[in-house]
């Protein structure tokens, strides 16, 4: 798949999104190097706390069925109407729980970040000095 179809399989995600509270739809697409696609969304709740992101939903997906790395790119498609274009972000949450996937495989993401364009970073740029699993050996 493509940086232009997965950026597509999270903006459909996006489509899903559970988000009455901030009315701000968010999905999220993971791309593995075995070439599979998993997708999130935000789910809100009543208690607003309680969020969660569409790349935290994505990771929790994956990881329910057995993931535990490979993870090679990540997509991620707010509002397109909000935040005058500029590029979404993962939140720190996120990147922390990114990181986690990524770090079990060795592997460093691209995170296409998308607005009005699309900025590409490594995961080890939005979050240097992580720590992760490897802390704990
Ligand atoms: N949100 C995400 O899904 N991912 C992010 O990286 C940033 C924020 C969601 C959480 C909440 O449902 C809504 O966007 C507004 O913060």
């Amino acid at each position: 798949m493509s940086n232009d179809e997965l950026i597509a399989a999270a903006r459909a995600a996006a489509a899903q999104s559970y988000s009455p509270y901030s009315d701000y739809a968010v999905g999220a697409a993971l791309r593995f190097a075995d070439g599979s696609v998993v997708t999130g969304t935000n789910i809100e709740n009543a208690s607003y706390g309680l969020a969660l992101c569409a790349e935290t939903v994505a990771v929790a997906k994956a990881m329910a069925d057995g993931v535990r790395g490979g993870l090679v790119a990540v997509a991620v498609v707010g509002p397109q109407d909000k935040g005058n274009g500029a590029p979404i972000t993962p939140c720190g949450r996120c990147r922390q729980v990114l990181n986690e996937l990524a770090q079990l495989g060795g592997t460093d993401p691209e995170i296409l970040c998308v607005g009005s364009e699309v900025r590409v970073v490594q995961l080890s740029a939005l979050l240097p000095h992580a720590f992760g699993p490897e802390a704990l050996d």
